[in-house]
C-alpha cells in the first residue's frame, strides 16, 4: 500500500504536521458528513464514517486544490468509475444500479475499490468539481413562461449557467401539475410538480422558438465520460432523479440542446442579441449567479438594464436572496430558498414580479409566497 503511513519517515516534520492536519480536517468533515447524512443519505453516510477512519483513503485526496476536498468529491469520483464498472460487488450496494443481493460490507468493498484505483481516483479528485442540472427545475419555468407566452407570444430563450442544457428540454417534456393536471401527457418524460396557491394554470409546455445554454463549463450531452460524471454527482440513495437524469438526458439527444462556453457576464448581450432575431428574447438564471462575485452580478444585472433600455426583455431568475443580494427583488432578503421572480423591460421601463419559493429540484412551487 502507497499511503501516508509506509512514507512517512520520508517527510520533514513540517511537512508530516501540515500533512496530518490535513488529514485530520478531512477526517472530521467525513465524520460531520456522516451524522448529517445518517437518514437522508444512509449509504454515503455509512461510507463516510469507514472514511472517517481510513487515513490512506483520505490521502488520495491531497491533490484536491483546497476548496474541493469535501466528501462529495471522492464519492462521486468512485461512482463515476463504478458506473464504468458495474458488476463490482460494491455496485450491489448502490439503490441506483438496481442490484439484487449485496454481498460482503458495503465500507469493505469501498475502501478496497478506491485504493486499487489510485491514478484514476487521483486524476478525477484533482482535475473535478461536483456539477448539478436538475431537469426539475423546468417547474421553475413553466409557469412564468406561460404568462409571457400569454402576454408576448413565442419566447427565444438564453439559459445562463445552463451545465448540460436539461432545463432547455423545458418545452418537450410533461408536467404533472397537482392540483391542475397533466400538461403534455404524450412527453416521453413527465415531471411532477406540488403547487401551493393558485398560479395561472398552463394548458400547454412553453412556447420556445429558439433557445441556447450558456456555460462556463458546458456538458456535453453527447459525451458519454461528461454525462457520467454529472450521473456520479447524484447520490445513489436518490434512485428516483438518477432515472430521471439518464431520461433527460437521452431526451437532450434526440433534442440536440445547444450549450455553448462562455461567460454568465461576457458573452450574455451577444446570446441576447442573437435569440432577439427568433422571438422575445428571455434569458433565464438557476443556482448559477451565486458563483458569481458581487461585482459580476451587478455587472450583469446592468448588462440587462442596458439591453432592456431599448429592446422588449424578460428574465426569469430562480436564485437565492441571501446568495445573491444585487439582484433584482432580492434586496433586504436573507432567505436561502429559491425565488422566482420575473423581471421583464417593456418599451424601455422595467418591472419586477416576485412569483414564488420553491424546492431546491422542483418538487413544489408556493406560488405568491
Ligand atoms: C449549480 S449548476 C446549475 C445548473 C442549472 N442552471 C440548473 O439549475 O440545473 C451551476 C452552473 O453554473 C456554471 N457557471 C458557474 N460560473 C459561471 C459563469 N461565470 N459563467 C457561466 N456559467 C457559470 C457552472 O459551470 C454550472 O454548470
Amino acid at each position: 500500500m502507497s499511503g501516508f503511513f509506509s512514507w512517512s519517515g520520508l517527510f520533514s516534520a513540517t511537512t508530516r504536521s501540515t500533512y496530518s492536519r490535513h488529514v485530520d480536517d478531512l477526517a472530521r468533515r467525513f465524520a460531520e458528513f456522516a451524522r448529517a447524512f445518517e437518514v437522508g443519505a444512509p449509504l454515503y453516510a455509512r461510507i463516510a464514517e469507514r472514511v472517517a477512519r481510513e487515513p490512506e483513503v483520505l490521502d488520495l485526496m491531497s491533490v484536491t486544490p483546497e476548496t474541493q476536498r469535501v466528501p462529495v468529491l471522492l464519492f462521486a469520483s468512485a461512482h463515476h468509475l463504478l458506473l464504468a464498472e458495474p458488476s463490482h460487488p460494491l455496485a450491489g450496494h448502490y439503490p441506483n444500479l438496481d442490484r439484487a443481493n449485496p454481498e460482503g460490507d458495503v465500507t469493505d468493498h469501498f475502501v478496497d475499490f478506491v485504493l486499487s484505483r489510485p491514478e484514476p481516483m487521483r486524476d478525477l479528485l484533482a482535475t473535478r468539481s461536483t456539477q448539478t442540472n436538475e431537469i426539475g427545475r423546468c417547474n421553475w419555468f413553466l409557469f412564468p413562461m406561460s404568462i409571457l407566452n400569454d402576454e408576448i407570444g413565442s419566447l427565444a430563450r438564453v439559459d445562463i449557467g445552463s451545465s448540460a442544457g436539461l432545463t432547455l428540454l423545458a418545452p418537450y417534456i410533461g408536467y404533472d401539475v397537482r392540483p391542475g393536471g397533466v400538461i403534455a401527457s404524450g412527453s416521453p418524460l413527465t415531471i411532477d410538480c406540488d403547487v401551493r396557491g393558485e398560479p395561472p394554470l398552463p394548458s400547454r409546455a412553453p412556447d420556445v422558438v429558439w433557445s441556447v445554454g450558456v456555460d462556463a463549463s458546458p456538458i456535453d450531452v453527447h459525451d458519454d465520460d461528461q454525462v457520467r460524471w454529472l450521473e456520479a454527482c447524484v447520490w445513489p440513495d436518490q434512485v428516483e432523479r438518477f432515472t430521471r437524469l439518464r431520461s433527460a438526458v437521452a431526451l437532450a439527444r434526440v433534442h440536440d440542446v445547444h450549450v455553448e462556453k462562455g461567460d454568465a457576464v461576457d458573452d450574455l448581450a451577444d446570446a441576447v442579441h442573437r435569440a432577439r432575431e427568433h422571438g422575445h428574447p428571455l434569458v433565464t438564471t438557476s443556482w448559477v449567479l451565486n458563483y458569481l462575485s458581487g461585482e459580476r452580478r451587478l455587472g450583469f444585472v446592468e448588462a440587462l438594464d442596458r439591453i432592456g433600455a431599448t429592446t422588449d426583455l424578460s428574465w426569469v431568475i430562480a436564485e437565492s436572496p441571501h446568495e445573491t443580494p444585487e439582484l433584482p427583488g432580492h434586496a433586504g432578503s436573507d432567505e436561502l430558498i429559491t425565488v422566482i421572480t420575473l423581471v421583464t423591460w417593456r418599451r424601455g421601463r422595467r418591472s419586477v414580479n416576485r412569483l414564488a419559493t420553491t424546492h431546491p429540484h422542483g418538487h413544489w412551487v408556493n406560488w405568491g409566497a
